[in-house]
């Protein structure tokens, strides 16, 4: 990690993930650097759900800490679009099932909805939010990028007594690598990194994702951040050695 002028920088084999507030940021990015756009917006979770932490303090200092800070939520998604449609050919993200309808009446037509089922999100104790599905809005993903539109990917259990991660809600790398997968982007840039999930995928599929960028604001996450771009590599090398990966990697290649 180094630290050049006022903003942290933690750097993979491939991209970089700054430690700044992503909107001025994205500001300066040229139309179209990136082939997709992946990011978890904050959900603005505890505007609706507080009573669900009135017992739990430090869940709820940190789940404000990272998402309960934004004055004019419609606003916020807002900017966050119209940056990331002017940015990246493809958009993909999370927004909370609360924020989906608000979502579709602001762009109505405009997304194809995947739902990511999660069968075991009862033992994800430590965040309660978690329901048993969450909708991913997709915007200009080429039709039949995916092959179902229902994903079953367990999150991981045990994130509650010995935390890997001091981000409260990481998503499971697994939901990551699908996409990746599927779409096959050569770059890649996550404006919302939090522990830095973008970027252990973005690195574990270094042969397809030749660039990647991501921000995050809080430097709480900076060693999550590190732990997972480690993994990330480490995943790649292993990745690459497995036979039928092998053979998936052809597939990759040729597809795109
Ligand atoms: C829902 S979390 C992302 C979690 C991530 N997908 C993961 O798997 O760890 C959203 C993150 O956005 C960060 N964030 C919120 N506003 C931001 C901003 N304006 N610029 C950069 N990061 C921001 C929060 O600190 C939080 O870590």
């Amino acid at each position: 990690m180094v630290n050049i002028d006022t903003c942290l920088m933690v750097h993979g084999n491939h991209g970089i993930c700054y430690i700044q507030d992503c909107f001025s940021a994205l500001k300066s990015l040229p139309n179209q650097s990136f082939a997709l756009c992946l990011t978890d917006l904050p959900y603005n979770i505890l505007t609706t759900k507080v009573r669900n932490y009135r017992n739990r303090p430090v869940l709820k200092r940190e789940i404000e800490e990272y998402d309960n800070n934004i004055p004019n939520y419609p606003q916020f998604c807002r900017d966050f679009f119209t940056e990331a449609t002017r940015i990246a050919k493809m958009v993909v993200f999370t927004c909370g099932v609360q924020n989906l309808e608000s979502w579709l009446s602001m762009y109505p037509k405009t997304f194809k909805i995947i739902i990511w089922y999660i069968r075991n999100y009862n033992e994800h104790g430590d965040i309660s939010t978690f329901r048993a599905y969450e909708p991913l809005l997709c915007y200009n993903v080429p039709s039949r990028s995916f092959s179902f539109d229902c994903w079953d990917i367990l999150i991981h259990s045990g994130n509650n007594a010995k935390r890997k991660y001091k981000h409260p809600h990481p998503k499971p790398v697994e939901l990551y690598d699908k996409i990746m997968e599927d779409l096959a982007p050569d770059s890649v840039v996550d404006p919302f990194i939090g522990s830095g999930t973008t970027a252990e995928s973005a690195e574990k599929h270094a042969y397809i994702v030749k660039k990647w960028r991501g921000y995050e604001k809080n430097p709480r996450y900076v060693s999550d951040i590190e732990m997972r771009i480690k993994d990330g590599i480490e995943g790649y090398d292993q990745y690459c050695k497995t036979p039928h990966l092998q053979q998936k990697l052809q597939f990759l290649v040729k597809k795109k």
